[in-house]
């Protein structure tokens, strides 16, 4: 049986020194294919204005965009000291997105203003996922299409231990093991989306995560 959720941040990844391993965990992640990028293609992410959710480093809007070409990116995040790695990133991959501060749950960004909306391994944070939902819905435009995917608590005991072994640089296994214990089941989401204003969501378990998508 799953054990019950238990929540982990609500302020974001701050403190310099996590940000630098996350850092390094992020681009591992990159480089094993193993974060999100190829499910968001593959789900009708087409590029536009792209708005990505909670960037962290950045890697995963900036391959998005590296792999559409056509794409004008930019990232809502809560924690200076991440806009500050992913707008470094963002120069080695020269690419002009652009980084703003902000809590996905009131974004400071306006309507329908955004033709994608990608978020990855971000949704375990948010304090009401709810309203970020809703809030991927204000700021999409109509027909506009989104890709959320994340960690899930329901993945079977030995995927979590594949990963967890997986996990480089080793001081972020015990990061991973919290997040993980802070991400959702596949149910639960569902009931979330049934409280949101965002419909037409599919959501599928993958490997050891989850993904959430659809048009608004
Ligand atoms: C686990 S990291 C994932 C980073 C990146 N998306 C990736 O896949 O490597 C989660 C990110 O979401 C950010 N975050 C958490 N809650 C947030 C919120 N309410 N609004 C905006 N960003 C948030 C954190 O600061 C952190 O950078």
């Amino acid at each position: 049986m799953t054990k019950p959720r238990v929540t982990e941040t609500n302020v974001g990844i701050q403190e310099e020194m996590t940000v630098a391993v996350f850092d390094q965990f992020a681009r591992d992640m990159r480089d094993k294919g193993w974060n999100g990028v190829e499910d968001m293609i593959a789900t009708g992410i087409n590029g536009g204005e792209l708005l990505e959710i909670g960037p962290g480093p950045g890697y995963v809007g900036l391959e998005v965009a590296k792999q559409l070409g056509n794409v004008t990116l930019t990232g809502c995040e809560i924690s200076p000291a991440m806009i500050r790695l992913a707008r470094n990133n963002a120069e080695s991959y020269r690419i002009p997105a652009t980084y703003v501060e902000g809590n996905a749950m009131d974004m400071p960004l306006p309507d329908e203003s955004f033709d994608n909306v990608i978020s990855n391994g971000s949704l375990h944070e948010w304090e009401d996922p709810v309203r970020v939902f809703d809030e991927i819905d204000r700021v999409l435009r109509p027909g506009g299409r989104y890709c959320i995917t994340d960690l899930r608590r329901d993945a079977a005991l030995w995927k979590k231990w594949f990963v967890y072994l997986s996990t480089k640089p080793k001081a972020m296994r015990p990061g991973l093991l919290t997040s993980l214990h802070a991400s959702y089941t596949i149910q639960e989401v569902q009931v979330l989306l049934q409280k949101s204003t965002l419909k037409t969501a599919y959501v599928k378990s993958d490997f050891f995560g989850l993904s959430i998508w659809g048009a608004k």
